[in-house]
């Protein structure tokens, strides 16, 4: 099989990490495939926010967790939503472009899929949108110089995976697929 396709079919979930950074090459291919992503008109508007401080990120996972829904607060109980990755990658995207949903999320999409071709490996964690909306996100923005304009859409917890997990893709669901070949 093509191994790019190969690749597509591979790429898991990982919520596992080595106690490894990445490596800066590592990680500016991951990034690339990212900015790299499809946009509609060729806008691109998302942005890619780089957390690698480790306070830094302790500090979004407590905050993400304030998001949590019933149901996954009383799940995870005190695990971190972030699951120890070293890196995190927050994606924002220009809510003025029409697109920008999909944008976003196609970068997210790249960025998950580079890092598994190159043996890294990465979860999308949600409630990034609850968080930039947030007065604190609010704050982040003006810190960092982003326009109010762009919302979250969603972070990706990044790393090596560590070597005791094999996670398995679960079956595709029987009517994924509808062959539209005659209308009546
Ligand atoms: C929009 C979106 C939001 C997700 N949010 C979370 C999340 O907050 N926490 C988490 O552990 N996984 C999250 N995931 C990962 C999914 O649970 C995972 O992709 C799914 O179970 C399929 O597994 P796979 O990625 O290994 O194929 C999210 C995935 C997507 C696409």
């Amino acid at each position: 099989m093509n191994q790019t396709i190969k690749d597509l079919e591979t790429r898991r979930s990982i919520r596992k990490f080595k106690d490894k950074q990445l490596t800066d090459d590592d990680l500016n291919t991951i990034i690339k495939a990212g900015e790299y992503a499809p946009s509609g008109r060729g806008l691109q508007s998302a942005k890619i926010l780089i957390i690698q401080d480790q306070e830094i990120i302790k500090r979004f996972s407590q905050w993400n967790k304030l998001y949590f829904p019933e149901e996954l607060a009383k799940k995870m109980g005190d695990a971190d939503p972030f699951f120890g990755a070293p890196t995190i990658l927050l994606v924002l995207a220009d809510s003025t472009v029409n697109t920008y949903i999909e944008d976003g999320s196609l970068v997210l999409g790249n960025i998950l899929n580079a890092a598994h071709v190159i043996g890294a490996g990465g979860c999308w964690i949600h409630r990034a949108r609850e968080e930039i909306d947030s007065p604190q996100g609010q704050e982040l923005l003006k810190l960092l110089g982003i326009d109010p304009k762009y919302k979250g859409i969603g972070h990706v917890a990044i790393g090596y995976p560590a070597d005791d997990i094999n996670p398995e893709a679960a079956p595709r669901k029987e009517d994924y697929l509808v062959y539209v070949d005659k209308i009546d």
